[in-house]
């Protein structure tokens, strides 16, 4: 099974309106991928000008965050409704900020997975070890346990279509050490494996991301890894140059 790849750029707490206005006026120039999906997910208020300035058939939009309420007295949160009425396709959930920082827990990372999916979103789920983890040496356990919790219950939902995960590593996550390309397959072609104990051949269509510390320097060489299906990008995302390099070392691979 051939999956298309994926660059997804993460821009965090980055990236206002105009600034993104003047990434987009850059990117669209230069961009000439057009085997390589690109995404970017920019903050919320952003959204719309993002979703006016692309070129819809070169990047899609993805949300950094969603509710798990639909809609009523939640403060501060945003609706999965409203983020596609934004122009998003996909949103990012259990990424290692939001779990250590906002202490979103697997229970909250489940309940906005089964939220996205019910609105149609597609969820690119986040997981990964800590260095403490890794050096204990249950990097395996962990993210496989990571993944269970985040399907249980969601298995019926069309997981191959609409589920991508996003491997990264928290001790390689804006740190500049990138982890090792074959480690980084390693356990990668384990979560498919995983992936297949509980949801059965779906699992082939199904992407997985590698994140952590993407530059256009190590792009090559992860996209030329048998299982890694594109990069969840953060620092390296917020110029147009930049991102366009990685997605460019990506496209070499997939001609
Ligand atoms: P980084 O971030 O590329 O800056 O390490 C990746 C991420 O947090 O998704």
């Amino acid at each position: 099974m051939q999956r298309k790849k994926l660059i997804a750029g993460n821009w965090k707490l980055n990236m206002n309106k105009a600034e993104t206005q003047a990434f987009l006026e850059e990117f669209n120039q230069i961009n000439k991928s057009n085997n390589t999906e690109a995404m970017i997910i920019p903050p919320f208020t952003s959204l719309e000008t993002a979703k006016e300035n692309r070129k819809t058939n070169q990047l899609k939009l993805g949300a950094q965050n969603l509710s798990q309420y639909k809609s009523g007295a939640y403060t501060g949160e945003i609706s999965a409704e409203m983020l596609i009425e934004s122009g998003v396709e996909a949103v990012l959930i259990g990424h290692s900020e939001r779990r250590e920082i906002f202490l979103e827990n697997n229970s909250i990372i489940n309940a906005k997975i089964t939220r996205a999916f019910e609105a149609g979103l597609t969820v690119i789920f986040c997981c990964g070890e800590s260095e403490t983890i890794r050096n204990e040496g249950r990097t395996d356990e962990w993210v496989a346990q990571q993944l269970r919790s985040a399907l249980e219950n969601n298995i019926a939902n069309n997981l191959s279509e609409k589920f991508i995960i996003a491997y990264e590593p928290i001790w390689a996550i804006g740190t500049g050490k990138t982890c090792d390309s074959q480690e980084a397959n390693r356990v990668i072609k384990f979560l498919r494996q995983e992936l297949n104990s509980l949801i059965g051949n779906n699992a082939e269509n199904v992407r997985i991301l590698y994140g952590g510390s993407v530059k256009a320097s190590t792009a090559s060489e992860l996209a030329a890894q048998s299982d890694i299906d594109g990069a969840l990008v953060g620092g390296a995302s917020l110029k147009a140059s930049d991102f366009n390099a990685i997605i460019e070392g990506f496209q070499l691979i997939c001609k």
